[in-house]
């Protein structure tokens, strides 16, 4: 039951379901997940290569490939059905109330049109305003994410500018209309390490400043450490574990959760020159059918009952979930390694 005295979530994602036709049959990328966030909130997901974050990100968008099916029980942005919208709808909302940083800036940004064109077009197309406004505008925000001489930048194309300066823009772009919802899938990958965290952290100064909610993927768990209000684990196609930031370092439930934290050092946990955990094995093939937990094959706490069916369980009183058999996360006599 929804509590009446809370607001109604920003987005409500319910049962997302993604499947891909392959050679060999199909790929069922992301099988039944749910999540929510709220106006003005971080949501970090985690999860190792090829989990199926893009391609969440993509389906809420609205733009995945056309053969790819998506289904959902419910997926609603603001109270606007997204599951039914046509392409309409989502063009009016992509760009203006919710909008996406992409992985790699150079396949984003049209190496053809100028910096300035590609600012300000969305604020254009969804916005009454005139050209020298929303050229000013552009230039404001280009300010804000750091660039000097911002106005001179405008009339610059992308192959002119840096790596960290073209995924700069990409930031700004996906700020001019001031979006509800951004949606920034390893909005760093392209860049050196000293600038990643700098960067990520200039995005979520700003979109607090702005009360933006945001959906940040990354693999960067000092990152979501410090910036995110909740975190989602995604691990093959399942949220094997969410929850509020706190709940998910502070008391992780899951075995994969726990070996995720187990790879990164924490302050005042890990000893100097301690070793980091691996976790051992690789994800299973998700073409065909799919069953039981996914995480079994490298799971410690692994029991036969993780062929079944894998229950969702609610540990606490707060949005805290996980899925495993066990009902800690634990087989019976097991430890908790850290
Ligand atoms: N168009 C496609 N055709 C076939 N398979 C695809 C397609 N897009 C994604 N996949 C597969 O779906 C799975 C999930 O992909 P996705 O890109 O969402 O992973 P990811 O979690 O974003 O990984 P990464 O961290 O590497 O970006 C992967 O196995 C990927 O190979
Ligand atoms: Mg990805």
């Amino acid at each position: 039951m929804p509590d009446p005295l809370l607001p109604e979530p920003l987005l409500t994602v319910r049962g997302l379901t993604i499947d891909i036709p392959v050679g060999g049959g199909t790929l069922h990328a992301v099988r039944g997940i749910d999540f929510d966030v709220n106006r003005g909130e971080t949501l970090c997901i985690v999860g190792e290569s090829g989990s199926g974050k893009s391609l969440t990100s993509l389906a809420l968008m609205g733009l995945l490939g056309g053969r790819i099916d998506r289904r959902a029980a419910r997926m609603e942005f603001d109270g606007i059905d997204l599951t039914g919208a046509n392409k309409r709808t989502m063009r009016a909302l992509r760009g203006d109330r919710m909008s996406m940083i992409f992985q790699e800036p150079m396949t984003s940004l049209n190496p053809a049109y100028s910096i300035g064109d590609q600012l300000t077009e969305a604020l254009l197309l969804h916005r009454d305003i005139s050209r020298d406004a929303a050229r000013a505008r552009a230039v404001e925000l280009l300010e804000k994410v750091g660039i000097t001489a911002a106005a001179s930048r405008l009339g610059q194309y992308p192959h002119q500018l840096s790596g960290g300066l073209r995924q700069r823009v990409m930031i700004a772009m996906a700020l001019m209309c001031e979006p509800e919802l951004i949606i920034a899938d390893e909005p760093t990958t392209a860049l050196d390490v000293t600038i990643q965290a700098q960067i990520l952290r200039l995005l979520v100064e700003l979109g607090r400043e702005m009360n933006m909610a945001m959906i940040l993927i990354t693999h960067d768990l000092g990152v979501v450490a410090r910036v995110a209000d909740k975190v989602a684990v995604m691990y093959a196609g399942e949220l094997v574990e969410t929850g509020s930031a706190d709940e998910v370092f502070n008391a992780p439930m899951h075995p994969y959760t726990r070996g995720l934290l187990r790879c990164i050092p924490q302050p005042g946990k890990t000893e100097r020159g301690a070793r980091l955990g691996t976790i051992p094995g690789i994800v299973p093939s998700l073409v065909g059918k799919v069953s039981g937990c996914p995480f079994r094959t490298r799971c410690d706490q692994v029991v036969d009952a993780c062929r079944q069916d894998v229950p969702h369980r609610h540990p606490g009183a707060g949005e805290h979930a996980f899925r495993c058999v066990h009902e800690n996360g634990l087989r019976a006599g097991g430890e908790v390694v850290t």
